[in-house]
Formats: C-alpha cells, sequence, structure tokens
C-alpha cells in the first residue's frame, strides 16, 4: 500500500515550492483543518444531542445545547484566535466581522471568511452539511485595526479556498491557487488522508442541479435551459446544500444552479463566504462560475459582507451552454 499523506503533511510539503513563505498560511490552513475535525464529531452525534442532553435544553455536563450552526462558528473562531495567523474572521452566522488579537501582540496578515455549516436546515433529516472557507491577505494598514474593505475583495484575491463535506465519509477540498486536492478524513487516524490528488472536473456531464420548484419564479432564459436539461433526458439532482451539491459536480461533471428568484432577486447564496470559495475551487478543477449576468463570480464587485448572488457554475461546457441559451433568450 501506498504511504498516507497527511493533510498536514502535505501543507508543509507544499510551503516548501514556495521560497519566501513564512508558514503562516500553513498553520491557518491547519488550525482549520482541525475546527474541521472537530464540527464533524459534533456533526456525526447530532442525532443524539436531544438525548444526550436534558430534555433537549442542556448537555450531559451541564452546558446549554447550541445550534450546531452556532457550535460550528464558535470552534471556527476560538481555533482561528488561537492560531495567531488570522487578524479577523467574517462568518454567515455574524453580523460583522470579528477582530481576532492574537496574544503575542503580533500583527497577522490573512482574515478568513466563513459559512460554518451549509445546509444545516438538513441536519436534522441526516443529509450531508458541509463548512465553506476563503481566505484573503489583508489589504489595510497593518498597523491599524482591521477593516471591513479587507472582507470586500473580490474573489479574485483570495489566497485559498475550500471546504469541508461531511457526508457518508468527511472530505476536506482545498486550493491555494495551484490545482484542488481532496484529504478524506480517516476516523481511526483522525486525520484528513490525501485521497483525490489534483482533481480535475469532467469537462461536461449528465447531471443539473438546480431547485426547480422555483422554475416558475425563474427568468425565461433559465426557464428555457432547465427546459433543454429535461428534454435532453439529463439527470436531476439537487440536496439543497451547496457544499454537497457542487461536490457531486466536481466529480459527475454537469452544472449547478442558485439563480435569482422573484422572491430572491439577487440569488440566495452570499458572495463572500459561498459563492467566491466555491467559484475558486471548481476554477482551480478546471470548471466555470458565473452569475446570471454572465460574469465571472470571481471578479463581481462586493460591497456588504453579507451581499447575495445568483451563482452558475460546473463544467466548462455546461456553463457555456447555458451562457448560449442566456444570449439567445435574452
Ligand atoms: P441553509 O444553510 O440555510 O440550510 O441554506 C442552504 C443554502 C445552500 O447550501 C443551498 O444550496 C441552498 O441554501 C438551498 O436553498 P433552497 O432550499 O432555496 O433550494
Amino acid at each position: 500500500m501506498d504511504r498516507i499523506t497527511t493533510l498536514d503533511e502535505f501543507i508543509i510539503d507544499k510551503q516548501m515550492d514556495f521560497k519566501h513563505a513564512t508558514g503562516e498560511l500553513s498553520g491557518l490552513l491547519r488550525d482549520i483543518g482541525v475546527a474541521a475535525k472537530i464540527v464533524n464529531r459534533e456533526v456525526n452525534r447530532a442525532g443524539l444531542v436531544n438525548i444526550l442532553g436534558l430534555d433537549g435544553a442542556t448537555n450531559t455536563t451541564g452546558d446549554d445545547v447550541q445550534k450546531l450552526d452556532m457550535f460550528a462558528n464558535d470552534k471556527l473562531v476560538e481555533y482561528l484566535k488561537n492560531s495567531g495567523e488570522c487578524c479577523a474572521i467574517g462568518s454567515e452566522e455574524l453580523e460583522g466581522f470579528i477582530p481576532l488579537p492574537t496574544k503575542s501582540g503580533k500583527l497577522a496578515k490573512y482574515v478568513v471568511v466563513v459559512d460554518p455549516l451549509d445546509g444545516s436546515s438538513n441536519i436534522d433529516v441526516n443529509v450531508s452539511v458541509g463548512t465553506i472557507f476563503g481566505i484573503y491577505r489583508r489589504v489595510s494598514d497593518p498597523e491599524g485595526d482591521v477593516e471591513l474593505a479587507d472582507f470586500l475583495q473580490s474573489g479574485t484575491e483570495l489566497v485559498a479556498a475550500g471546504y469541508v463535506l461531511y457526508g457518508t465519509s468527511t472530505i476536506l477540498m482545498y486550493t491555494t491557487g495551484n490545482g484542488v486536492n481532496g484529504f478524506t478524513l480517516d476516523p481511526s487516524l483522525g486525520e484528513f488522508c490525501l485521497s483525490h490528488p489534483d482533481i480535475k472536473m469532467p469537462k461536461s456531464g449528465d447531471f443539473y442541479s438546480v431547485n426547480q420548484g422555483y422554475y416558475l419564479q425563474f427568468d425565461l432564459d433559465m426557464r428555457r435551459f432547465i427546459d433543454h436539461c429535461s428534454d435532453s433526458k439529463r439527470k436531476l439532482r439537487y440536496i439543497g446544500s451547496m457544499v454537497s451539491d457542487v461536490h457531486r459536480t466536481m466529480f459527475t461533471g454537469g452544472i449547478f444552479m442558485y439563480p435569482n428568484t422573484r422572491k430572491n432577486p439577487q440569488g440566495k447564496l452570499r458572495i463572500v463566504y459561498e459563492c467566491n470559495p466555491m467559484a475558486m475551487v471548481v476554477e482551480q478543477a478546471g470548471g466555470k462560475a458565473i452569475n446570471t449576468n454572465l460574469d465571472r463570480i470571481l471578479e463581481q464587485e462586493v460591497k456588504e459582507l453579507h451581499q447575495k448572488s445568483p451563482i452558475i457554475l460546473g463544467s466548462c461546457d455546461n456553463v457555456e451552454e447555458l451562457i448560449s441559451f442566456v444570449k439567445k433568450y435574452r
């Protein structure tokens, strides 16, 4: 059997490719990996929480039973705070970003954005959920306070991005802009081990993924494209958990869409901590990610931390096909 490469070994190995690397980004990625293992443990026992806790309000140690997305948020904040490599965090669960002063007083140069538990409405029914993360280099004065501008950078400025899928197995996928690698958690070792090196998405695929229940709320071009997918006997798959739907699309090929609807004219998914990190991963695996105006997701202007965007991503050929439909019907 080939020797196992753990996430930590892989990160350190990759760091050596960069002559001037200081190890800060590597440290940050490793801390995200540790936080993911803790979130994974809680997600796995989610169904037991009410059994282990007292009437659902407190757990065996007497603490309040937290909603899992808040738990995941708090764990990520805790680990990033201790890591000392991150000066602030922006999260779906937090209204504003929170600065993380380091114990040593050292000024960290990265900010991290996270959706701690994407698809959390699926937890109660045992469906896969995920964590999404992105890392930006701070752009504000390093001697001053962290600013909102540090979080409102376009996706092209991401230094690293990735996600963790808590599925039938737990897998962490990340990119630092040089391809995408996947690491499966080996529960017996308690380590993420390299299982999917240098992932390349199929150039086209037979699957389309969209909440077809909103069909009548979509724009005409989007409806025509969905009709075309259905007419050409493509397979519809929709879990309702972006990480799971995108992860499947990464391997089977095809297209994932969360377009604007009448109810959500800007779509539902958030640019900073959902669309941009997932778009970076998809592009790094050879796919494409655009919005319904056909602009590249990663180049969109970001004005607010919780700004939403319609998103379409997937295999190159499928996204190109959608683009030609939109051009024809708009
Ligand atoms: P939440 O974290 O509130 O469960 O939202 C999940 C997100 C995303 O993961 C998924 O693609 C989308 O919402 C599903 O939304 P619809 O139910 O509207 O299809």
